[in-house]
């Protein structure tokens, strides 16, 4: 069984300047392990809403308010823009851009 829910394609976001591809109708926090799968697993993410581990600064397509969220509660969307991560997900995610 897979760990994302099903979808038919990727949709595009920003992560900190970054653009990249991922499984539309998932979590954000999902969508993180699709890019980092050998790396975000092992982090301290309660998956529940409890331990704030997740947060993210965003803003929708089209949208200039920036909101923050629990990437755990999250669903991702086209265009979205991440302009800030927590501590642990920059530890697990800033891996990919510095290569
Ligand atoms: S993973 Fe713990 S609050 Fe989101």
């Amino acid at each position: 069984m897979s760990i994302y829910r099903p979808f038919q394609k990727l949709v595009s976001i920003t992560i900190l300047g970054h653009a990249v591809d991922v499984p539309e109708n998932n979590l954000v926090l999902r969508c993180f392990q699709f890019l980092a799968p050998d790396s975000l697993p092992y982090g301290s993410f309660c998956w529940n809403e409890q331990c704030q581990l997740c947060r993210i600064r965003y803003r929708s397509l089209g949208e200039g308010t920036e909101r923050q969220a629990l990437s755990c509660k999250l669903l991702v969307a086209e265009g979205m823009v991440i302009t800030q991560l927590a501590p642990e997900l920059r530890l697990h995610l800033m891996p990919l851009w510095e290569r």
